[in-house]
């Protein structure tokens, strides 16, 4: 089929995308219809690759409340909120929750997906579910799974078993919680524990690193450091990195050389780390959000995620990751015109880079046919006026759509 007049976001005119087989075959302006082609019109709309989650937690969406909210919405009283609900999980239970998120994010125009899952249950059912959905949902969604100990490595019974279990099970990221630990040296062999079984087992490493307001939270110095050592690089992501918010500078900027030579990727959470940081400041209080705009212009790769969906860590949120770059910017003060244009790098290209989807992605000929048409000519519209995703298709098929409203102001 032939998609015609579309702009894409860093070209000057409009564009034909032609699709063939579930691939693109031809790009360029002024296509013409071969044969008996199917033709779509454009009008002049933004088309985007897919929306890339990379960073959310399916196993507990749609779980707030239940058994009761979080009430200090801090962090840690999420995380003991979460091991109430953990009790009554069910392999059921936790499909049905994720089915419904995932058609959600569908709409939205989220193809690929980076879940954490809590594998501190000695049942691993939320594993065994989630595993489950990753084949049954391929054709829609790219699932990708982050064996992830929410109550530690070290300091949970059968920690380091348990991430064994996980990766022997076939999830595709090994995951870890140095603030967490009962102790920094605790920190420090969770993190030298994941980074060398994944190193053994050709595994991916995202790390919930220093997601709290404790200036003294270096776990991210230890990960960078294995991630050079170990010749992992960019296969390692630290999500949150909270703590740097609270960092000296005369550290940052020692540390800055290292996270450089590292090459690892970084996940920020703006939405959930506003809500979730600086609970126990007074006044004034810490934005409690990564140092997106020195970790970009220093040229390491940083993307943005949702984070939670309706659980014991944010009790609002809904997948759009408009959402989440629209607050992100005013959030990280990265509201200067260009950084506003480049930004749907954050849920788009960089967050593919941290995925490792490589030539699984991207508007390229030979690449799978995966893109978005958005309701808008260009990225600045689309975010500012939070255009829909009219059309979302995989692989040259149309798996989701959207009609925009109709509104009428009668004056
Ligand atoms: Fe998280």
């Amino acid at each position: 089929m032939l998609l015609r007049d579309v702009r894409l976001p860093e070209g000057t005119g409009p564009v034909d995308l032609r699709m063939v087989d579930g691939v693109f075959a031809e790009i360029g302006p002024g296509l013409a219809p071969a044969g008996s082609e199917k033709v779509v019109q454009g009008h002049g709309r933004l088309v985007l690759p897919p929306f890339v989650e990379s960073h959310i937690h399916l196993d507990s969406v749609l779980t707030a409340g239940q058994p009761e909210p979080n009430h200090s919405g801090t962090l840690f009283e999420g995380i003991e909120r979460w091991a109430q609900r953990k009790t009554t999980l069910t392999r059921e239970d936790v499909k049905e929750r994720v089915n419904r998120v995932v058609r959600q994010q569908a709409g939205f125009g989220v193809q690929f997906v980076r879940t954490h899952v809590d594998v501190t249950d000695p049942q691993l059912t939320a594993l065994h579910a989630l595993l489950e959905l990753r084949e049954e949902l391929a054709e829609w969604v790219t699932i990708q799974i982050v064996a992830f100990p929410q109550e530690g490595i070290c300091s949970f019974p059968d920690g380091r078993a348990l991430m064994t279990r996980a990766a022997d099970l076939g999830v595709d990221v090994l995951g870890a919680i140095p603030h967490f630990e009962f102790t920094r040296e605790y920190a420090v062999e969770s993190l030298n524990f994941v980074c060398e079984l994944a190193a053994e087992r050709g595994l991916l490493v995202d790390v919930h690193c220093d997601e709290i307001d404790d200036e003294a939270s270096r776990g991210l110095e230890t990960l960078a450091t294995r991630a050079y050592e170990l010749g992992l690089g960019d296969r390692v992501t630290a999500s949150h990195t909270t703590a740097m918010h609270s960092y000296n500078n005369a550290y940052f900027t020692r540390l800055l050389r290292l996270l450089s030579l590292s090459g690892i990727n970084f996940v920020s959470n703006p939405v959930v780390n506003t809500h979730l940081q600086g609970r126990i400041d007074s006044y004034p209080k810490r934005r409690g959000v990564t140092r997106v705009k020195e970790l970009t212009e220093a040229g390491l790769n940083v993307s943005f995620g949702q984070d939670d969906i309706c659980d014991p860590w944010n009790p609002l949120g809904t997948g759009n990751l408009r959402d989440v770059v629209f607050t992100g910017l005013y959030v990280t003060q990265m509201m200067g015109h260009d950084q506003i244009v480049d930004s749907y790098r954050f849920v788009t290209t960089n967050a593919a880079r941290t995925l490792h989807l490589g030539d699984g992605y991207g508007i390229e000929v030979g690449r799978p046919a995966h893109l978005v048409v958005l309701d808008a000519q260009s990225w600045y519209d689309a975010l500012n006026w939070n255009a829909p995703v009219l059309a979302s298709y995989r692989a040259g098929r149309v798996i989701a759509r959207t009609e925009p409203v109709r509104r009428e102001v009668l004056f």
